[in-house]
């Protein structure tokens, strides 16, 4: 596979297939509008489904999205894409707070949940910030985040499926791990990529590692030749 299809199915090729299957799988299954098919969300039906229906929409506008924006591909398209996927975030995310606080599995896995809705519209509010003030490195990096955050539903479910797949805890102890480590850990791989890039990009000359600018904050003990 050419280094650019690569990148591509990467970006968007994969992560639309796996959305189109947890949509398929565990979100679709909700539209069986039978009295017991909500189970434990019959009680706060409404606000699962303005939750599904946001996270549905930015799980499966994402990839599309920053393949455009990645590639500087219809940026009117982008525009009006990242408007819908924002207002999904919004929608999305103001539910899910909802259903952290009134989840049956415990305040561990509530807080959980919560701080994985916080992650989500802070790493949006922050992209869509930083294209207001034309800032699009800082708008691609944090948008990124947004969509890993917005992909941690589906990690939550694999991680699921491996803990009763090796007969890991109880169900309960089983959701309250997945709520914390179905976000955290794909962020900070993420950072590792997004900071690793620019950590290891090639230097252009040997004196580019400390500009002037910088030089002028290096106390004089640790000046080359100064200290012992
Ligand atoms: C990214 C931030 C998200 C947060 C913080 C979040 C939070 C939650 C919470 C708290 C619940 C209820 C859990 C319980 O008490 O049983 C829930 C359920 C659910 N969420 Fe999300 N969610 C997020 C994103 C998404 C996305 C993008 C989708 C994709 C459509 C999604 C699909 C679902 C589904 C299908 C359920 C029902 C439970 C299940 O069948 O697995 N969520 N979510």
């Amino acid at each position: 596979m050419r280094r650019a299809d690569r990148g591509n199915f990467l970006i968007f090729g994969a992560p639309t297939l796996i959305a189109l299957w947890f949509v398929w799988s565990y979100v679709l299954r909700y539209s069986n509008l039978d009295p017991g098919a909500l189970g434990i969300y019959e009680p706060r039906r409404e606000w699962l489904f303005a939750h599904l229906a946001g996270g549905t929409a930015a799980l499966l506008l994402g990839p599309l999205q920053l393949w455009l924006g990645l590639n500087y591909r219809g940026m009117l398209l982008h525009r009006i894409l990242g408007v819908a996927y924002v207002l999904g975030v919004a929608v999305g995310g103001a539910a899910a707070f909802y259903l952290a606080i009134h989840t049956d599995f415990g305040w561990v896995a509530g807080t959980g949940f919560f701080a994985m809705a916080l992650a989500w519209v802070f790493a949006t509010t922050l992209a869509v910030v930083a294209i207001c003030r034309r800032l699009i490195q800082q708008h691609q990096e944090w948008m990124i985040r947004s969509y890993v955050v917005t992909f941690s539903f589906v990690t939550f479910r694999i991680l699921i499926d491996i803990f009763n797949l090796a007969s890991i805890g109880t169900t309960v102890e089983q959701i309250t791990a997945a709520s914390w480590m179905c976000w955290s850990a794909p962020l900070l791989i993420a950072e590792c990529i997004l900071q690793g890039r620019k950590v290891f990009a090639p230097l252009h000359s040997p004196q580019e590692s400390v500009t002037d600018a910088d030089a002028s904050f290096i106390p004089a003990e640790l000046e080359p030749g100064q200290g012992s």
